[in-house]
């Protein structure tokens, strides 16, 4: 007498039996890298909430990224923190604005890293907020022209594809049409189309001086609890030009991640969000956690959900552990 037949412990005997039959394979070709950078020369100020994350001024931004280029990372996602805000963001879509620079010299010492840039107003807004605002509300159509103005000079300074995280509706189209207009025909749009407005954030906030100064970002960004509308706005992207989508956050949404990959045939980027990196930190300073271990996993969950490329703020360290 046999019993039970079917035994799946039989393929977890071993580490090389577990190695053919593992359906997942996370590799640092999925990484993104995302950074903080500002004026000034010789600077590295620690982020207070997401611990081993640093902003950086462009000279040691370039030695910071000396170590993502030797464990080949394919790309980076610098975020800016301009000299002054205003109104209307001007810094965002001024020639010599500090992502402007940063994208010019990170192509002039590696050019074979993919500079990807997120494009938004909320960081250079004296509001906070991601568009141009009228009687408190986020104005739609004005606040494309200006997206699309930064596109342009994001290109001109060199960026390999741009990223819009604005939420504002027809932007893809606007920035596809302006970036053509202007000759770039070739640099891919990577849109944060299914962007939710969530909690997670909030460490990224302190580190880009991003916090809306009233309200809040749920007239643009998605409401947590809709799954059926990521597929719209995934949809709409992809009608309006876009080459890769995103997904973000990443681990309160493998659902979204999933269904996506599941509807749509393209790219799918998913964003390990601050607050996600933030909260693994924490706990593995207090020695609750394997940091590692929750790490990869994490990644891996990811990745098994359907995400393509997975941008994380534990790429370096990732990175290290793949090899
Ligand atoms: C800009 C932007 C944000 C993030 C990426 N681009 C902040 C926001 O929407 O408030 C969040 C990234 C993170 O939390 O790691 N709109
Ligand atoms: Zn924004």
């Amino acid at each position: 007498m046999s019993f039970p037949v079917q035994r799946p412990r039989r393929l977890r005997s071993n580490e090389n039996i577990r190695r053919l039959v593992r359906e997942t394979s996370l590799s640092v070709d999925n990484l993104i890298y995302p950074v903080f950078v500002g004026h000034g020369s010789g600077l590295a100020r620690p982020v207070e909430a997401m611990p081993g994350v640093y902003c950086f001024s462009i000279d040691k931004l370039l030695e910071h990224l000396e170590e993502a280029v030797k464990l080949n990372i394919p790309g980076i996602l610098p975020f800016g923190v301009p000299a002054y805000k205003d109104e209307t963001g001007s810094e965002a879509y001024d020639d010599k604005g500090i992502i402007q620079e940063a994208v010019r010299a990170v192509k002039r010492a590696y050019p074979e890293l993919l500079v990807i840039t997120d494009l938004c107003l909320c960081e250079y807004t004296s509001h906070g907020h991601c568009g141009v605002i009228e009687d408190g509300y986020v104005l739609n159509d004005p606040t494309l022209d200006l997206l699309a103005r930064t596109a342009v000079s994001h290109a001109s300074a060199g960026a390999d594809i741009i990223a819009p995280s604005d939420m504002m509706d027809g932007r893809v189209g606007a920035i596809r049409g302006a970036l053509d207009k202007n000759g770039f025909i070739n640099v891919p749009i990577m849109s944060y189309s299914a962007k939710y407005a969530s909690a997670y954030y909030g460490p990224f906030r302190e580190a880009a001086g991003s916090a809306p100064q009233f309200g809040d970002r749920k007239s643009y960004q998605m409401d947590p609890a809709n799954a059926d509308e990521a597929l719209r706005e995934v949809w709409l992207d992809i009608d309006e030009g876009a080459d890769i989508i995103m997904v973000k956050p990443a681990l309160a949404y493998m659902d979204i991640i999933r269904r996506v990959k599941d509807e749509v045939n393209c790219p799918l980027a998913a964003y390990n969000v601050s607050g996600e990196y933030s909260m693994v930190k924490a706990a593995a300073q207090n020695g609750w956690v394997d940091e590692k271990r929750i790490v990869m996993e994490s990644l891996t969950g990811i990745k098994r959900a359907g995400a393509d490329i997975i941008i994380t703020y534990h790429a370096l360290d990732a990175a290290r552990w793949l090899k």
